[in-house]
C-alpha cells in the first residue's frame, strides 16, 4: 500500500515537471527585454502623389512617439501587386508582422488607417489577434479603430473637416464629399456622418463610391435645394484613383460630370483627408490609446 503510493506520488512529480520544462522550452526560460513596435496599416495606394498623405502621418507618429520604431503595411492585395512590378515591395499585415514576431518585438500596436470598420478592418482585426496568440511570438498585439469607431470621433472629423474647406465656398454653395463605401454593415457610417454634418452646416453632403448613399441621391437633394455650385472633397486618406477619377475624372460617370448635366458647377480639391493635420490627430489618438494598454 506504502509503495503505491510512494509510486503515483513520484510519477505526478514527474508530470509536473515535464510541464513545466515543455512551458518553459520556447523562451529557455528567460525573459525578453521590452520592444515595443507601431505598425501603421493602410488600404495602400499606387498614385505616387497621394503617398503625401501617408508621409503626413508617418511625421505625426513619429513627432508623438519618437522612440517607438513604425512599420507599414498595405491590405489591399491589388495594391501591394502593382507597387510589386514597379519594385517596390510593400507587406501586407500578415508579412509585417512575422518579420516583427522575427525581430523579437514584444509589444506591438496595430494602428487602422482606415475610415470605417468595414472588412478590411474587421479582416485586419482577426489576423492581428490570431498573430498574438503564437507561442514564441509577441507577448500583446492590440489594434487600433479607425478614425470613425467612437461619437466623439465623429464630431472631431466635423470640426476637422469644417475648418479646412476651402475658404472661397459661400454657405449656398454645397461641399460634397466623397467617401468609399462598402457592403459591410459599417457603411452607415457615412449617413451618420452626414447627419453630424448637417447639424452644424446644412449644406454638407456625404457621398460614396460604392455604397450609399449613391451621389443621384446627392444631386437631387441639391437640386432641390436648388444649389447652383459644390465643392467636392475627398473623404478618404489619400486623393487617388477614386478621387482623381470617380470624383473630379472627365468619364461621364464621374462625380464631377453627374453634377455638370444636373447643372451643377463643381468645384474639385484633390487633398486625401490625411493631409490635414486635426483628422491624422485623431488617428494618433487611437493609436495612443492602444500604446497606453502596454504600460
Ligand atoms: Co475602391
Amino acid at each position: 500500500m506504502m509503495k503505491k503510493n510512494f509510486v503515483s506520488t513520484l510519477l505526478v512529480f514527474l508530470l509536473i515537471a515535464c510541464v513545466i520544462v515543455a512551458a518553459n522550452a520556447s523562451g529557455h526560460g528567460k525573459t525578453r527585454p521590452l520592444k515595443k513596435g507601431i505598425l501603421l496599416v493602410a488600404f495602400g495606394t499606387s498614385i505616387s502623389k497621394a503617398q503625401i498623405s501617408y508621409k503626413n502621418i508617418e511625421r505625426a507618429v513619429r513627432t508623438r512617439f519618437p522612440d517607438i520604431p513604425i512599420r507599414w503595411a498595405y491590405t489591399s492585395a491589388f495594391i501591394r501587386q502593382k507597387l510589386a512590378k514597379q519594385g517596390q515591395a510593400i507587406d501586407s499585415v500578415e508579412m509585417a508582422l512575422a518579420k516583427m514576431m522575427d525581430a523579437k518585438f514584444t509589444h506591438v500596436a496595430v494602428q487602422s488607417l482606415h475610415t470605417i470598420a468595414g472588412w478590411e478592418f474587421h479582416d485586419l482585426h482577426r489576423n492581428a489577434t490570431l498573430f498574438g496568440e503564437m507561442a514564441g511570438g509577441v507577448d500583446s498585439i492590440i489594434v487600433g479603430n479607425p478614425l470613425l469607431a467612437a461619437d466623439s470621433d465623429f464630431e472631431r472629423t466635423v470640426t476637422a473637416l469644417l475648418k479646412n474647406i476651402p475658404k472661397s465656398r459661400k454657405k449656398t454653395e454645397a461641399v460634397i464629399l466623397m467617401g468609399h463605401g462598402t457592403s459591410h454593415p459599417s457603411n452607415a457610417a457615412y449617413a451618420a456622418l452626414m447627419y453630424h454634418f448637417q447639424r452644424k452646416d446644412p449644406n454638407v453632403f456625404v457621398g460614396t463610391v460604392e455604397g450609399t448613399p449613391e451621389i443621384d441621391e446627392i444631386k437631387e437633394m441639391l437640386l432641390t435645394k436648388n444649389i447652383k455650385t459644390a465643392y467636392l472633397i475627398p473623404f478618404m486618406s489619400v486623393a487617388g484613383d477614386h478621387a482623381i477619377n470617380d470624383m473630379a475624372g472627365a468619364a461621364e460617370d464621374s462625380w464631377k460630370s453627374i453634377l455638370t448635366y444636373a447643372g451643377i458647377k463643381s468645384v474639385p480639391v484633390l487633398k486625401g483627408t490625411a493631409e490635414y493635420d486635426e483628422i491624422v490627430e485623431i488617428w494618433v489618438d487611437h493609436l495612443k490609446k492602444v500604446l497606453s494598454r502596454f504600460d
